[in-house]
């Protein structure tokens, strides 16, 4: 029997970028929700989780995004498709509705979180720039997204992370220009069509001496 850590590093070593998804192979929805969840279980900084992940299902949608998406056929072929889009701003309501989840979940008063409160208001809806609060939004964003790949693996889920869009573009198809929330990328995920070569490539890493580094 294979040990938990063999396992593991075996399923890392099978994830690789899959450029071609068997059409035919869906996810199935108790695997679905696994992945879900992964989203949802996400860490973002203080919290916020200020994201939205866009589950597109609808085929023709998809057709339309495949061109601005440097013609990639797992626009397309993918069991799932999801576009990772964050909040353009992050406005003091936001922070709010944030207070009140907390104060739902954990039974708190909302007054008991007060400090916690000014405290991020001061610190992100008043000292940061607003160019930068996109920006800082997206960081959480691909934290979520390494979280999914990972799960996906484990589950014996092909992905493949997509930065070759065109966020505006996507913002118009998708509805989202006028809204508060920007295309950072996406996800496509599925099975592995047997014709993909790639599967079978050497993963190409530098060396652990290269990037990781011990100070003693
Ligand atoms: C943020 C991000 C964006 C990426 N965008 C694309 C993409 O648009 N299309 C694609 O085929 N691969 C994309 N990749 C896959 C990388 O090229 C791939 O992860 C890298 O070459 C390492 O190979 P491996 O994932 O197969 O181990 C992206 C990866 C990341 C992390």
């Amino acid at each position: 029997m294979k040990t938990i850590n063999a396992e593991l590093l075996q399923k890392l070593q099978w994830r690789y970028a899959t450029k071609v998804f068997n059409k035919k192979k869906k996810i199935s929805p108790e695997n679905w929700d696994v992945l879900e969840q992964s989203l949802l279980l996400s860490p973002s900084s203080y919290g916020l989780q200020p994201w939205k992940f866009i589950v597109v299902e609808n085929e023709s949608l998809r057709e339309k995004l495949k061109p601005v998406s440097w013609g990639q056929n797992q626009v397309t072929d993918a069991s799932h498709f999801i576009v990772f889009a964050t909040l353009k701003e992050l406005k003091a309501e936001f922070i709010e509705s944030y207070i009140d989840r907390i104060a739902e979940v954990r039974g708190q008063l909302k007054e008991s979180l007060s400090g916690y409160e000014t405290m991020m208001k001061k610190n992100i809806v008043e000292g940061m720039k607003k160019d930068y609060v996109f920006h800082w939004n997206q960081r959480q964003a691909y934290i979520a997204m390494g979280f999914l790949l990972e799960t996906a693996a484990l589950l014996e889920i092909d992905t493949v992370p997509m930065e070759g869009i065109d966020p505006k573009a996507y913002d118009d198809i998708l509805g989202l220009t006028n809204s508060d929330y920007g295309t950072v990328a996406a996800v496509a995920l599925g099975y592995r069509d047997e014709a993909d070569k790639y599967a079978e490539a050497k993963k190409v890493r530098f060396a652990k001496e290269k990037v990781i580094q011990f100070l003693k």
